[in-house]
């Protein structure tokens, strides 16, 4: 996908493709005077042609409603989509994100290459018009991946099929030229971040193993400004990491620890550090899982890869910002000398734990990478893991669940989801899920000694290795990293949907 800003301009050129928004014109049709289309900047052709439309209730401006004139020929262009905003008081930058997957589905499936968005239409009424513009790009950027590369099929061969490939942002004479150019850069960099670490979590176990993994970090960190660093199994071993040890010892596959680092910001300035699960399979290990959809568990690297995202979106973006990533990628198998239910691990900062389950492996190779960024004495650690089955209950696939004791850093993670667009929601994290945590032979367990609140118990476990006085977050990305089904237009409805690298970009900028 190539997206670019142009001057302004009411020519578009015989063969363009218009692509206008509009809002919901709702009852005002019942009126007897003409609609007020909030189509600014638009010449009188089309404006009429969108009146007529609207007239006659063909087109009105709902959410995601779109009216394609296909060959009008009419104003200057051949054709033109006008694609609904719904109820003008509530139009956001999500609603544009929205409107820019619909833009994307439908260009594409009419086999339109090349389209010209008129920006002063879509941006009508918006606060922040940079943010706007940047949504509606992320929008169609994001509608942009699918995994093909497994598929066989002549490759040299051109596809017959047209793709959309070409969006061209049309701004409006008065427009900030200038904050519109930073947006479209700021929606390719995210789009094109994102979209690379959903592949990361869509390819299976087979072509994602640890070792890949570093492999395709290093590949992704070329030419940005990150310094990527991997430690193999005897470097893991030197550095005392006896959780991720202990989870990667069933696996044919050794473990990795992957280490990103941005600088940014000036040398005086504390790192935010990002860790995220990078368990390229969770078989279970020995106490292994049930083998319907087992295949899901591809996906439980997907905090890892979306860390990795994280700190190259940061770079690309240039913010002025030190960041560290930090990714202990390994399989949990049940290989010969996998860790057996009741075996105690030694951690990286002196902790014990005793491993009564072994499908509990994410806490304990996280355990190892906090303990690690606590070393770094950061502004803050912020984390994200495909962790629970039980978050799964209790906010499904809508919202990622976030743990923290941090007042401050829960505003301000709400404030940047809602910035995103991504949804949170805040989860309790209490001594009492501290103390369901603690061990019987060592000094904590890695499962609860209660039922339920499985999620909690298991953010507790993770506090336990962080210091004290760190800001810290915890977000449960179980539901929400993969498989969403159809609730975002701009994300796959199976697949690795690459949750919370603008959340976390948007975080950062505020820690
Ligand atoms: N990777 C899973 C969590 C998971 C479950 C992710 C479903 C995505 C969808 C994790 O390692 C796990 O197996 N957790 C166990 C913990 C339990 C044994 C305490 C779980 O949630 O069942
Ligand atoms: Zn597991
Ligand atoms: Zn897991």
């Amino acid at each position: 996908m190539k997206l670019s800003l142009s001057k302004p301009s009411k020519d578009f050129g015989p063969q363009s493709t218009l692509v206008v928004f509009v809002p919901s014109q709702g009852d005002s049709t019942k009126s007897k005077k003409p609609t007020p289309l909030a189509v600014s900047d638009l010449n009188s052709e089309l404006t009429q042609l969108l009146r007529d439309a609207v007239g006659e209730k063909s087109f009105l401006g709902g959410e995601k409603e779109t009216c394609f004139f296909r060959s009008c020929n009419v104003g200057g262009v051949k054709n033109l989509l006008a694609i609904g905003l719904g109820d003008k008081a509530k139009i956001t930058p999500e609603t544009l994100r929205v409107a820019g997957a619909v833009a994307f589905q439908t260009l594409n499936g009419g086999k339109v290459t090349k389209a010209h968005f008129h920006l002063a239409s879509a941006l009508y009424g918006q606060k922040d018009a940079a943010l706007a513009a940047q949504a509606l790009g992320e929008g169609l950027w994001l509608s942009d991946y699918k995994l093909e590369e497994l598929k066989s099929g002549d490759k040299e061969k051109p596809k017959e099929t047209p793709k959309f490939s070409e969006a061209i942002f049309v701004p409006g004479a008065k427009a900030n030229s200038a904050a519109l150019a930073k947006a479209v850069a700021a929606a390719e960099i995210l789009g094109a971040v994102v979209n690379t670490c959903r592949r990361f979590g869509d390819l299976p176990a087979n072509f994602m193993t640890p070792e890949i993994l570093a492999d395709e970090t290093v590949k992704f960190a070329k030419g940005t400004k990150v310094k990527v660093t991997v430690w193999d199994k005897a470097r893991i071993k030197k550095e005392r990491m006896g959780g991720l040890l202990g989870v990667s010892q069933g696996s044919g596959h050794d473990p990795r620890f992957i280490i990103l680092e941005y600088n940014g910001g000036g040398k005086s300035k504390k790192p935010i550090v990002f860790v995220g699960k990078g368990l390229t399979f969770d078989s279970g290990g020995i106490s292994i899982k049930p083998s319907l959809q087992m295949d899901d568990m591809r996906y439980d690297m997907c905090g890892g890869a979306n860390v990795i995202g994280t700190v190259i979106a940061i770079a690309q973006l240039g913010l002025k910002l030190n960041v560290v990533g930090l990714v202990p990628a390994t399989e949990n198998m049940p290989g010969p000398v996998a860790t057996k239910p009741g075996d105690v691990l030694t951690f990286r900062n002196g902790k014990t734990v005793e491993v009564l389950n072994t499908d509990a492996e994410g806490r304990l190779i996280l355990a190892d990478a906090l303990a690690y960024a606590t070393e770094l004495k950061p502004a803050a650690i912020i984390d994200a893991a495909t962790l629970t089955g039980a978050i799964v209950m209790a906010l499904g696939n809508t919202h990622t669940g976030v743990f923290t004791r941090n007042k401050k850093l829960s505003q301000q993670i709400l404030d940047a989801a809602e910035t995103s667009g991504e949804l949170v929601w805040l989860m309790p994290i209490h001594d009492f899920h501290v103390s369901d945590m603690k061990g019987a032979f060592a000094d904590l367990s890695n499962i609860s000694s209660f039922k339920g609140a499985g999620s909690a118990t298991a953010a507790a476990f993770l506090e336990q290795f962080v210091g004290s006085d760190i800001p810290w977050a915890h977000f449960d990305v179980a539901g929400t990293a993969w498989s969403i089904g159809s609730r975002f237009p701009y994300c796959p409805k199976q697949g690795a949907s690459g949750i919370m690298i603008r959340t976390f970009v948007e975080l950062a900028k505020d820690l």
